[in-house]
């Protein structure tokens, strides 16, 4: 059974090794690379994971099967009444399972009753139908990939009220 859960104080290293291993699996799919977030020190991950364990700015889900970690996802408040979800990523050996879906259920049952969006690169089916699936419509906004400016993103939302 897949479950999820918030992250926790002191689980730095956990959140670089999950983190790292979807950069390194679809660079194509994130914002930052590999490169840039591997420079990262144990203090900035031990921030990160302390910050996202609590509060209503940014939170960060793992997704776990026999309480292993087999996915992640994050999410961060836009504004008063928008939160953005990003980061979104299962583990290979663990996808078409319900690990996706499952993680953006956590964003939004975090998000209330905020409308909530991300951007995801043209081209990425698998999580373009995974956020069609959850009710999200794709816009006409469009920008470069930050980390591969060859790319375009295009921006989804949900809206809740
Ligand atoms: C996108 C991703 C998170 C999907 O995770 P997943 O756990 O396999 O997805 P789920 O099992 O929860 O599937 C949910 C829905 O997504 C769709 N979906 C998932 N993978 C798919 C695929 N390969 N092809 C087509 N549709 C797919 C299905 O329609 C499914 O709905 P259904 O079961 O009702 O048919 C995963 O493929 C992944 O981590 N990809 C690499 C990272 C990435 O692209 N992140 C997105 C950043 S915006």
């Amino acid at each position: 059974m897949i479950t999820t859960r918030r992250i926790r104080p002191g689980e730095g290293a956990v959140l670089r090794a999950v983190r790292l291993a979807a950069l390194a699996d679809t660079p194509s799919a994130f914002a930052r690379t590999h490169e840039e977030e591997a420079q990262y020190g144990v203090d900035e991950w031990d921030r990160r994971a302390d910050g996202w364990s609590r509060g209503t700015i940014g939170a960060t889900f793992f997704a776990e099967h026999e309480d292993v970690v087999v996915g992640l996802v994050g999410g961060h408040r836009l504004s008063e009444r928008v939160v953005e979800l990003v980061s979104m990523w299962a583990a290979p050996t663990a996808r078409g399972l319900g690990v996706g879906r499952a993680l953006v259920d956590a964003v939004l049952d975090w998000a209330g009753d905020d409308s909530v969006e991300l951007w995801v690169t043209r081209g990425n089916e698998p999580a373009q139908r995974l956020y069609e699936r959850c009710g999200f419509v794709t816009t006409d906004d469009v920008q470069p990939l930050p980390s591969d400016p060859c790319k375009d993103e295009v921006r989804m939302q949900l809206r809740r009220r």
